[in-house]
């Protein structure tokens, strides 16, 4: 066998947002499927924050230097390496490879215990959990209501461990750090003093997170309420309302999640709200309004392209307007949330929070959900552009060149399969 392996470095003036360099990535990525020598095919852009790497990198396996021989003449393989030619330089090795290596752990070296790189394969459930799942009238709830306060998901342990992760990661602690941070990014510097800090992406760049929420429990009663057999992150954030009632970050207007998130396909995606203690309304708990999931929203286009802190008082308006416009009650539910609880919520229930009157902090983790079948579409905003979230600028891109909202880095599996009956 033939390992073939080829180490890419964009020459200066070009970076992964450059259309040529966007075409070229999507051309390797296909080069798997349309040439049937390559046994395997991966590929990838760099991680490593060392000098002396490369941008990108690709690396297939072939049956021997024939093998190799009909690939290099491949017209597909010519397509790709020339849209590589004016954008990079490049170095190669094809090395011998027999029997192919297997990713075998090594014995001083065995997997880490809290490795979330890869989803654990089997998603099962204890009886113990199986007794904290929605029931059916629970399930029956939701899909009238549009949000559910779940049983107790999670230990004292675990909420603990959410409450010390992220002292951690606010001093600074990264286990990896995006590669880059997309415009409509929310995260909290401390340069930006005592505001509501929200972070994105925290189950990418904390493991100790990650793991928590990775919680099959968590995936299997979200499956349940989605009626769905896969769940995946979509996104998370980490919240935290300092104890300053005056404070006007802290209050998050109406608006639905499902706004943020035009260039999904699915109507199924769910929030995930977990607080890391008790939250009650003095600490400004997330509230509901009931039932609004089922409205009719007035105008798409006019929000999706501002972040809800940028709508400020025109929410209440929208909000009120909108039940007006379907015929319906403003009913609003602040979610008394006790430790270790879940609050979630329907993708297009509208919901808000206020201020923190208590003497301790607000802390959270919005989680959002999708479910296995979202996947992105493109959507034209009124004045012809698309719209765009955080992912497309992150995620890998799928063979017909779109992001991949199944991106195991960005967006991983937290459930998979049928869920057991509630006990
Ligand atoms: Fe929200």
């Amino acid at each position: 066998m033939i390992r073939h392996i080829v180490l890419f470095r964009l020459k200066p003036g070009f970076s992964w947002e450059s259309p040529a360099v966007r075409e070229a990535e999507a051309l390797q990525e296909r080069m798997g499927d349309e040439i049937e020598e390559l046994r395997e095919w991966h590929c990838g852009r760099n991680v490593s924050g060392r000098s002396v790497a490369y941008d990108y990198a690709v690396i297939g396996l072939l049956d021997d230097e024939e093998a190799v021989a009909r690939y290099l003449a491949h017209p597909f393989h010519h397509k790709a390496a020339s849209s590589w030619t004016p954008i990079s330089d490049r170095v190669i090795a094809d090395i011998k490879e027999d029997p192919p290596r297997r990713a075998t752990p090594h014995p001083r070296n065995p997997p880490k215990e809290n490795d979330v790189s890869a989803p654990s394969e089997v998603f099962v459930l204890t009886d113990e959990e199986c007794a904290l799942l929605p029931s059916d009238a629970d399930v029956a709830f939701y899909a009238e209501h549009g949000w559910y306060l779940s049983k107790k998901l999670f230990t004292e342990e675990e909420t603990a461990l959410l409450r010390s992760a992220s002292e951690e990661f606010y001093a600074g602690r990264r286990d990896r750090v995006l590669p880059k941070h997309p415009a409509r990014l929310a995260y909290w510097t401390p340069e930006m003093g005592d505001v509501q800090r929200h972070n994105d992406y925290i189950h990418y760049e904390s493991d100790t997170i990650a793991k928590v929420l990775r919680k099959p429990l968590l995936g299997a009663v979200a499956a349940r309420l989605a009626q769905a057999d896969r769940i995946r992150v979509f996104q998370s954030t980490l919240i935290r309302k300092p104890p300053r009632p005056e404070e006007s970050s802290n209050v998050v207007p109406w608006h639905f999640d499902r706004d943020y998130w035009a260039t999904s396909t699915s109507e199924r995606m769910l929030t995930a709200f977990i607080p890391f203690h008790t939250c009650d309304e003095q600490m400004g708990t997330i509230t509901m309004v009931d039932g609004s999931h089922r409205w009719q929203e007035l105008s798409r286009d006019a929000v999706t392209a501002r972040h809800f802190v940028q709508l400020g008082r025109d929410a209440e308006s929208v909000l009120e307007r909108t039940a007006e416009a379907n015929d319906a009650k403003v009913v609003k539910v602040p979610v008394e949330i006790p430790e270790g609880h879940v609050s979630f919520h329907h993708c297009r229930t509208y919901h808000g929070s206020g201020a923190n009157w208590s003497i301790e902090p607000r802390r959270a983790i919005s989680l959002h959900l999708q479910d296995g079948a979202n996947a992105y579409w493109e959507f034209p905003l009124a004045d012809g552009s698309l719209a765009t979230y955080n992912h497309d600028e992150l995620v890998r891109r799928t063979p017909q060149g779109t992001p991949d909202y199944a991106d195991p880095d960005f967006c991983p599996v937290v459930w998979d399969g049928p869920v057991p009956p509630a006990a």
